[in-house]
């Protein structure tokens, strides 16, 4: 038999046609029937489960082992393949016409008790499937998973050979580069009280690859970033990043089309249907809310500021004195009681806005609505006209200063439209970014980062708040699959936006004196992007957090509940590293002990 004793066949694999053969099979007892007489176990390894059926009494099995067999024991199996008998079959199951009437059984490893049950269908607390991770990767959904995002990385690679695209590791000990998050930091022991950061993403050393003349990089980039955890984001996650010489936006958008549409096929097996379409960042605001919009529905924002020019009603007659405006969505037929209409606006406030007007078209188009009786026959008619609205449909209005509309509006309109789960994809470019956008203290801060290009540098001096950039999303189903732009190759325009950021000259100097000198000697003109890799798969796999779709991830409190991380390291770890921890701290770790031991 070689080296292939214990196993010749994965479980899954067996078929009617197999009926017949002997097989060897090793795998986890995955359920088991034992009520005295013959056991039935459902034997599961990577490729699948079959049944296999162990009579006690059978010649060369030992009764003792058979009955002893319990969930999650590793045993290997010989035996040979029958058809299940009429009226057992089970077609669900891919193996479901066949069982292996085993004649050779071992027990490889036992297992103990288990933390909880390894069955899809079982809800189980996360943080113990974290703690347990290595059993909850043995259920067939988290098992699909892992092949589903090898299958993905797989497809990236093979697109970006066969694009000529070389890979190339860049360093993850480096210095700290601006994407926009908290870096997260690495004592060096050689020189104390200095760190390294680890990178938020390769941006700086893809850069640093196209001036050595790498015209075509790629990576399977990890990448760390110290930010409050949520569905679609982890402290490390995975990009495909990649970076070309001598392009343009097009030609990165191109390669991002083939990626997308390659990997949806191997994951999904459609083909999604090409040129994506394209938004501008502005228009995407104006019709959605929001630069990701998820377009599997309608639903679009319309302004209705005309329509209540000279209205009687007071809070949109106030607003649209002041600047603001009034929009509104047709939130199609909600079939609402009061309360659930009165929760809408308590939605919306809790959001940030002032209130929202909610109004019912009844059969005969009549407007049931608390404000009906401020609107005039030319306002009923100019919005139901602009909404398209028809009986039974519930449109909801908001009057406030534009941003905050579109938020708002953009946040209720996911709520009330979007689908569950991702069985449709809508995939989706938006183009024209700004180069900047406000930050909380007046200063502007990059849109995307600071070594994004603008599409006109003297628009950018004039009027940097105004001026678009070279910045481009891909967006899947309302989610960032990824961000990339045009990059800036001129030192001086580096410098320039570097200024604009807030950075003084000498400042700037000090942090990117090394890039902007890098800059200086014959730069190409390059383009680039990095897919976020855990987010596209998690869409792809239906699955509604990244945690699903990376082995052993964080909890929502970056914590890993099985290795214990993160962790306190001793005096001398310390001392070597030259860091001594604050009062506080200590403060902190005595009251806990304090707490703890009171218990
Ligand atoms: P950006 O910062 O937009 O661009 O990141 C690109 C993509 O990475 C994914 N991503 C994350 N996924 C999980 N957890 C996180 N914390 C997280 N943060 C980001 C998202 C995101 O769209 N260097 C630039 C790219 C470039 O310009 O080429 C960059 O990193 O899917
Ligand atoms: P008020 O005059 O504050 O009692 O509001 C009367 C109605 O108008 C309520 O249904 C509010 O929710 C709504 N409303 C008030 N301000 C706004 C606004 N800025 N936009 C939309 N609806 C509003």
């Amino acid at each position: 038999m070689g080296a292939r004793t214990l196993k010749d066949r994965g479980a899954g694999s067996l078929r009617r046609e197999d009926v017949g053969a002997r097989v060897r099979l090793a795998g986890w007892v995955a359920r088991r029937r034992d009520h005295g007489g013959i056991v039935f176990v459902d034997l599961r390894d990577h490729t699948g489960v079959v049944q296999i059926v162990l009579d006690p009494d059978a010649e060369g099995l030992s009764a003792e082992v058979v009955h002893g067999l319990r969930a999650e024991y590793c045993i290997a199996v010989a035996g040979g393949v029958r058809a299940r008998p009429e009226g057992t079959e089970n077609p669900d199951l891919a193996t479901g016409a066949v069982e292996v009437a085993v004649d050779e059984l071992e027990v490889l490893s036992p297992a103990d008790p288990l933390p909880f049950q390894l069955d899809d269908r079982v809800e189980v607390d996360e943080v113990r499937r974290l703690q347990y991770r290595y059993l909850d990767l043995r259920r067939p959904r988290m098992a699909e998973n892992l092949v589903a995002r090898a299958r993905a990385i797989r497809t990236m690679r093979r697109v970006m050979d066969e694009l000529g695209f070389l890979e190339i590791e860049t360093p993850t000990l480096i210095a700290s580069t601006p994407e926009g998050a908290r870096d997260f930091l690495v004592p060096s022991r050689l020189q104390p009280g200095h760190f390294y950061a680890l990178p938020q993403s390769p941006q700086l050393f893809k850069q640093l690859l196209m001036i050595g003349g790498v015209e075509r990089y790629y990576q399977v980039a990890r990448c760390w970033r110290d930010e409050d955890l949520r569905a679609d984001r982890q402290f490390e996650f995975t990009q495909l990043d990649f970076e070309g010489a001598f392009w343009d936006q097009e030609d990165v958008l191109e390669v991002l089309e083939e990626l997308a549409v390659a990997v949806t096929e191997e994951l999904r097996g459609v083909t999604p249907r090409r040129p994506f379409p394209r938004l501008s960042f502005h228009e995407a605001l104006e019709r959605y809310g929001t630069d990701k919009p998820d377009l599997r529905f309608g639903m679009e924002i319309t302004d209705l500021s005309d329509v209540f020019a000279g209205t009687g009603f007071r809070a949109f007659a106030e607003v649209l004195a002041a600047g603001g405006t009034v929009r509104g969505i047709n939130a199609g037929a909600l079939g609402l009681a009061r309360s659930g209409l009165d929760g809408l606006v308590e939605r919306a406030r809790a959001l940030g806005a002032k209130g929202l007007v909610w109004i019912v078209v009844e059969d005969h188009g009549e407007l049931r609505s608390p404000v009906a009786k401020f609107l005039d026959d030319d306002e009923r008619a100019g919005l139901v006209a602009r909404l398209g609205a028809e009986p039974g449909d519930t449109l909801l209005l908001m009057a406030d200063e534009r941003l905050l509309v579109l938020e708002v509006l953009g946040r209720l309109r996911l709520d009330l439209g979007r689908p569950e789960g991702h069985d449709e994809l809508a995939y989706l470019f938006v183009v024209d970014y700004p180069v900047f956008e406000p930050g909380d203290d007046g200063q502007l801060v990059p849109a995307h980062h600071p070594f994004t290009a603008p599409v006109d540098v003297e628009t950018m001096r004039r009027n940097p708040a105004e001026a678009l950039a070279k910045a481009y999303d891909l967006v899947l189903n309302g989610t960032e699959l990824g961000s990339g732009s045009v990059r800036i190759h001129d030192p001086a325009v580096q410098a320039e936006v570097l200024e604009i950021l807030g950075f003084a000259p000498e400042e700037a100097e000090r942090r990117f004196g090394w890039f902007l000198e890098a800059l200086r000697y014959g730069t190409p003109p390059h383009a680039g992007f990095a897919v976020g890799i855990d987010r596209f798969v998690s869409i792809l796999r239906n699955e509604p957090n990244i945690r699903e779709i990376i082995p052993f991830p964080k909890t929502q409190s970056g914590q890993d509940p099985l290795t214990g991380s993160p962790s306190r390291v001793s005096d001398a770890q310390l001392a070597e590293l030259g860091i001594a921890l604050r009062p506080e701290v200590l403060a902190r770790w005595a009251e806990e002990a304090e707490g703890s031991s009171g218990e």
